[in-house]
């Protein structure tokens, strides 16, 4: 192999795409449907609407509609793809990968490593840091990853986690660091245990839903020390432009960031200060499409982006079920200003259909 082969390659965010589905409801309705006082929804967990696919759209086509915009934004040749990583936990198939049906979608095939990584909503990151290093290390080459989170998250009717549901994807071509640069260094964690988990041939997860809150406090703390090591905890918070979070429900992400200011020794005005000024801002688009599972941090990141000046730094938290979590670190690049990607946003949350309580259970009952 040659020398040039094996230079690694600046390696960063190119290019987002965003899809979610055509339907939404707010969560008051499902509160009056399940007979719970609607502050539980909205005030206990953070929770406004969710997105909800209509019979003819699942995860194959938020993944692919994401994936197509991306591409489209990029400009790139499509033979220069030599990677596509799609990281989901709503398998239409324990074998064939999603991927091939995005790839069959968008008619990509050839000198391709083409896969789909499972680890609860751990999945899009671990695709991110597969694609990351390939470039990274110089096997890449010149050749670029396309990279998609996605997913339909849905609970069994009248589970807790009902409040919390949502759909969408993100996609995103990993090549020359245009929106972000991708820091090498990152702080992974991760502990086995059954906190969420979906046996084979189940449709809905099984949920410990307080373990889950207790591993996912736990994941974070340790990825910040991490990440902080011993330098001064605000100095380092204060940098960031951002700091983004895996949005299970937003109030998750509130206890999460406050387990970690307590153990940095922050007061609780300092740690209500970054959490209002460089985290809450981030989860807009997530407290209008719930939780999507994979795609859910990415959408906290894409939003972030959006409208950073080059330079500026994002922290990333990522956290899946089972468990294991993942914190990157991110630096904004010369199209980050721009957030192209929010048209997509617009186009798809803003032109919803409202469903109401009577139309959601309609339509899973016709679901099931
Ligand atoms: N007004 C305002 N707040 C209210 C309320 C009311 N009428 N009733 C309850 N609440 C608050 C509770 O005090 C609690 O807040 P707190 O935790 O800050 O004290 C919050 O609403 C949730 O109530 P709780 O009884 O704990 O909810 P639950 O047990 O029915 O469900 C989860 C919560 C998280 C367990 C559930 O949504 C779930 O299983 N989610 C899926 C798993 C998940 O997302 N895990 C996260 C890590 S990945």
């Amino acid at each position: 192999m040659s020398a040039h082969a094996m230079a690694a390659s600046p390696t960063g965010i190119a290019s987002i795409g965003l899809h979610f589905p055509s339907l939404s409801m707010a969560v008051e309705e499902l509160a009056q449907l399940r007979g719970q006082d609607p502050d539980k929804y909205t005030i206990g967990l953070g929770c406004e609407e969710m997105s909800i696919c209509p019979p003819d759209t699942s995860v194959v086509e938020l993944a692919t509609e994401a994936a197509r915009r991306a591409l489209d934004r990029w400009g790139g040749s499509a033979d220069r793809i030599g990677m596509i990583a799609v990281g989901t936990e709503t398998a239409v198939d324990m074998s064939r990968p999603l991927s091939a049906w995005v790839a069959d979608h968008l008619g990509l095939k050839g000198a391709i490593r083409s896969y789909e990584v499972k680890h609860a909503c751990y999945g899009g990151t671990l695709a991110v840091r597969q694609a990351a290093e390939w470039r990274m290390s110089g096997a890449a080459g010149d050749q670029a990853a396309l990279v998609v989170a996605a997913d339909v998250a849905m609970y069994e009717e009248g589970d807790p986690g009902e409040p919390t549901q949502g759909a969408g994807g993100v996609a995103m071509l990993i090549d020359e660091p245009r929106i972000a640069r991708i820091e090498p260094i990152s702080y992974p964690w991760s502990e086995p245990h059954f906190d969420f988990w979906r046996p084979v041939g189940e449709s809905y997860p099984r949920v410990d839903g307080q373990l889950s809150l207790d591993c996912y406090k736990r994941a974070a703390e340790n990825c910040f020390k991490a990440m902080i090591g011993k330098r001064d905890p605000e100095a380092v918070l204060h940098e960031l432009a951002a700091i983004c979070f895996h949005v299970p429900f937003p109030k998750m992400v509130r206890k999460a960031f406050y387990r970690v200011g307590e153990f940095l020794d922050l007061n609780a005005e300092r740690i209500d200060g970054f959490f209002q000024e460089k985290i809450y801002p981030t989860m807009l688009w997530n407290r209008l499409c719930g939780n999507a599972y994979t795609a859910s941090l990415w959408i906290s990141v894409a939003q972030a982006l959006k409208g950073l000046a080059a330079g500026e730094r994002v922290a990333a938290f990522s956290y899946g079920s089972g468990f294991g979590a993942e914190l990157m670190m991110l630096e904004a690049g010369p199209e980050a200003a721009a957030g192209a990607w929010e048209q997509d946003v617009a186009r798809d949350l803003a032109g919803r259909e409202r469903i109401d309580a009577k139309g959601y259970s309609e339509l899973r009952g016709a679901k099931s």
